[in-house]
């Protein structure tokens, strides 16, 4: 079995995801928002790469049960019903309701994957949830790819740092798991941070301009290991909890 991980989703081809489940992790801050919303109860988040597609999503679904959520460079989107701060999809927001996202990483990171066995979506908030998942995967003989969002192309310590978690967590008492150095680095970064997320996340590059924006409170939310019990699974074009 493989455990490999590829940090920015640009260059990915088909024949990198086959067969494979994919976790897609944007720490700061897609894939801890998409736990968050759906934990929180909606209905199911779909991605877009652009506001664009999005909106005239909307106006084909209709605008009771949608909410339009995301981000341009860190900021809400004018118009739109939410932004990408995982605090603000509370369940007086988004219990039963479909969250179309689109965001300057993570949402094109999952659409990035598709052709994959499976696509999760992966974060701190939700790393027991489905670090069990992905270690069922590997002791029943599949390779599993966890895909770093990165930024703009680039790579980024707060994804690096959770991808190292997860590769452990699977890892710990499996024999012939092999991985790629990726795996071997984001390990190390993990071990170096320990118990302290919160350092690694304002630590990181796009964790100061969260706090720079005014965005700091997010870091907190980000850095809460297990929050929520939930494991976002992307399929048919949307993401959904994994057993509704
Ligand atoms: C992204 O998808 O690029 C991020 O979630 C950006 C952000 O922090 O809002």
């Amino acid at each position: 079995m493989r455990l490999d991980v590829y940090f920015g989703y640009q260059q990915l081809i088909p024949a990198d995801v086959a067969g494979r489940v994919v976790a897609v992790i944007d720490v700061l801050r897609a894939s801890t928002t998409i736990a968050a919303a759906l934990a929180n109860g909606a209905r199911a988040v779909v991605p877009f790469l652009t506001s664009d597609e999005a909106v005239a999503q909307s106006k084909q679904l209709g605008r009771a049960d949608v909410l339009l959520a995301g981000e341009q460079k860190m900021l809400p989107i004018p118009g739109f019903d939410l932004g990408n701060s995982p605090g603000e999809f509370s369940p007086e927001k988004v219990a039963g309701k479909t969250v179309l996202l689109t965001t300057t990483n993570g949402s094109g990171a999952v659409l990035a994957a598709q052709g994959a066995r499976d696509i999760v979506v992966a974060s701190y908030v939700n790393f027991s949830a489905v670090s069990a998942m992905l270690r069922t995967a590997v002791r029943s003989g599949t390779d599993v790819l966890i895909l770093c969002s990165g930024h703009e192309r680039r790579f980024t310590l707060e994804d690096a740092g959770c991808a190292g978690r997860y590769v452990r967590a699977i890892q710990k008492g499996l024999n012939g798991v092999a991985t790629n150095d990726g795996a071997t680095a984001c390990a190390l970064i993990d071990r170096k941070y320990g118990e302290n997320i919160a350092k690694l996340l304002q630590n990181s590059q796009h964790g100061q301009a969260l706090i720079s924006a005014g965005f700091g409170d997010d870091l907190a939310l980000c850095a809460g290991l297990d929050s929520f019990a939930v494991v976002p699974v992307y399929s048919d074009r949307q993401i959904v909890t994994l057993g509704t």
